[in-house]
């Protein structure tokens, strides 16, 4: 070999060294970049970890706040509102419609109730709510909800005049934080989920609605105004004469179930024919340092329309659970380039809605094909590989699984509260009253699109609560679905007001 062939010889392997330098160069720093996903997921994990031992402490965490919240005016972030129902629904007969104010979209129900725990017919509607409205001015957004309603009476009325539905009473449910004055009449507190309509704070919510109603030409009597939690508690009962609370689990969360008036200590001269009174918890105020609470949580609030408030609600419900997810692919795509070239989609917030992330996340085609299809029309990253799609659907397990298990340490919380978490009378090992045949059965209503049609997020759920009560007493605790329950229990309301006609609740 010559001296140019040596030279030649020489170059090329200096060259191939080159080359094979580069390329172990990238794939050592693009494990890197790996190894830095991985950790991150790992770190999301363990701050969103939610073994037994801390829900028992959410448990525990809850049931004291109940007690402080109905102990005194502001004594706890949860309100523990009256709602003036101490009576629930159970034989009411005739038809009555509802209006559902509350999340993302809006829903009008004309019931037939026949009495004896029967329905024998419902028409629901329901109608998206404009985003400008919610934050619009009160009188346009009523003036929205009584022309649906109009047009949905002459729909449903096969023509028949409006003067049909004259006088006719109409059950409100209103699913936001409300200081209630009667059963029938109540303030907005605050507004959650995005809302934020101002001169409707303070303001007396069934007044603007009946105001609406008028200048529709409508001639119907608001006879119940009622929270969501509270709807789905008067259907479920009026169901099953077991059901002793009620969650919701939407677009926002909160619960209601039913208290002895005398428990009631900041309303000391509440007067009850029942001697009880369902309490709208507005847990979705709940907090505790129990709660695992991670960076993208404190950011989510920093960011939000209402910081340092409803901060369970911002840990558990749909409006929120994409977006906690989009903001973890956020850092994930900065930290690492397995999501491809940045995406300024990913800054932008709620692009990811919470339906889609459930789609995700229940995704069982091995190739991860809804995965790949919902990262390049919802957020512009094409051409995934498949190991950064498996990381996306166990953002989407994290994320949910823990959602699921606080709203599981929340239902045993109200249970723990009211005595039927089988713990209260535990001594010397063996559960007192369960075992002289005293554990009653215990039903609870659940409502909410992430119960509803979230299928890992009712596994996990319905999965925590028998973790946490143990396999003695899980038995006796029931979850029971109520589609559509809050609208249907607001007609029920509506309808047994209307038969009683007086309250029969007054605070001295
Ligand atoms: C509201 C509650 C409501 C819940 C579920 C929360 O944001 O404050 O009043 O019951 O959402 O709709």
């Amino acid at each position: 070999m010559g001296k140019l062939g040596l030279g030649i010889a020489a170059a090329c392997a200096v060259a191939s060294c080159a080359v094979a330098a580069v390329m172990v160069g990238r794939r050592v720093r693009s494990r890197r970049r790996w190894w830095k996903v991985v950790t991150a997921v790992q770190e999301l994990e363990a701050a969103a970890a939610t073994p037994v031992g801390r829900l028992r402490q959410v448990v525990d965490a809850m049931a004291v706040e109940m007690h402080a919240g109905l102990a005194s005016e502001g004594g706890s972030k949860l309100k523990m509102l009256l709602t003036f129902v101490d009576n629930l629904p159970d034989g009411e007969n005739g038809i009555y419609y509802a209006l559902h104010v509350g999340g993302t979209n809006f829903r009008i129900l004309k019931i037939q109730l026949g009495g004896q725990r029967s329905i024998l017919g419902r028409d629901v509607e329901r109608k998206p709510i404009p985003q400008s409205l919610m934050t619009s001015t009160s009188e346009e957004f009523f003036d929205f909800i009584a022309l649906a309603l109009k047009e949905f009476i002459e729909r449903m009325g096969n023509n028949l005049q409006l003067s049909q539905v004259r006088g006719k009473d109409l059950g409100f449910t209103f699913s936001f934080p409300v200081k209630q004055t009667s059963v029938s009449s109540g303030t907005l507190i605050k507004w959650t989920k995005g809302f934020a309509i101002e001169d409707m704070v303070e303001k007396d919510v069934v007044e603007c609605l009946q105001k609406a109603l008028s200048r529709r030409g409508l001639d119907m009597n608001v006879a119940a105004l009622v929270n969501d939690s509270v709807g789905t508690l008067a259907v479920g009962h009026f169901l099953d004469k077991d059901t002793v609370a009620a969650v919701v689990i939407g677009t926002g969360t909160n619960a209601c179930y039913l208290e002895r008036a005398d428990a009631v200590i900041k309303c000391q001269g509440l007067l009850s024919t029942s001697g009880g009174m369902v309490i709208n918890m507005e847990w979705g105020n709940f907090w505790s340092s129990h709660l695992p609470r991670t960076s993208y949580d404190t950011d989510l609030d920093v960011e939000s329309q209402n910081p340092n408030d409803q901060g369970f609600e911002k840990m558990i419900s749909g409006m929120y659970l994409g977006d906690i997810v989009r903001r973890v692919i956020h850092r994930l795509s900065i930290e690492s380039d397995i999501f491809g070239p940045l995406s300024y989609k990913l800054s932008t917030r709620f692009v990811l809605s919470t339906p889609l992330m459930a789609a995700m996340h229940e995704d069982d085609s091995p190739d991860l094909r809804e995965v790949a299809k919902i990262l390049e029309e919802t957020l512009d990253i094409r051409d995934v590989p498949l190991k950064a799609r498996k990381i996306m659907v166990k953002v989407c397990d994290v994320v949910t699984r823990r959602a699921a298990r606080l709203v599981a340490a929340g239902i045993v919380g109200i249970l723990k509260k009211i005595g039927r978490d089988g713990t209260g009378g535990i001594s010397s090992g063996r559960i007192k009253g369960y075992k002289s045949g005293k554990m009653r059965r215990t039903v609870v209503a659940v409502e909410g699109g992430l119960y509803t049609s979230y299928t890992v997020f009712r596994e996990y759920l319905n999965e925590a609560v028998a973790e946490i009560l143990g396999e003695e007493i899980a038995p006796y605790v029931i979850l029971k679905t109520m589609e559509d329950g809050s609208g249907i229990g607001a007609a029920m309301l509506a309808a047994s007001n209307s038969a009683r006609s007086v309250d029969t609740v007054q605070v001295l």
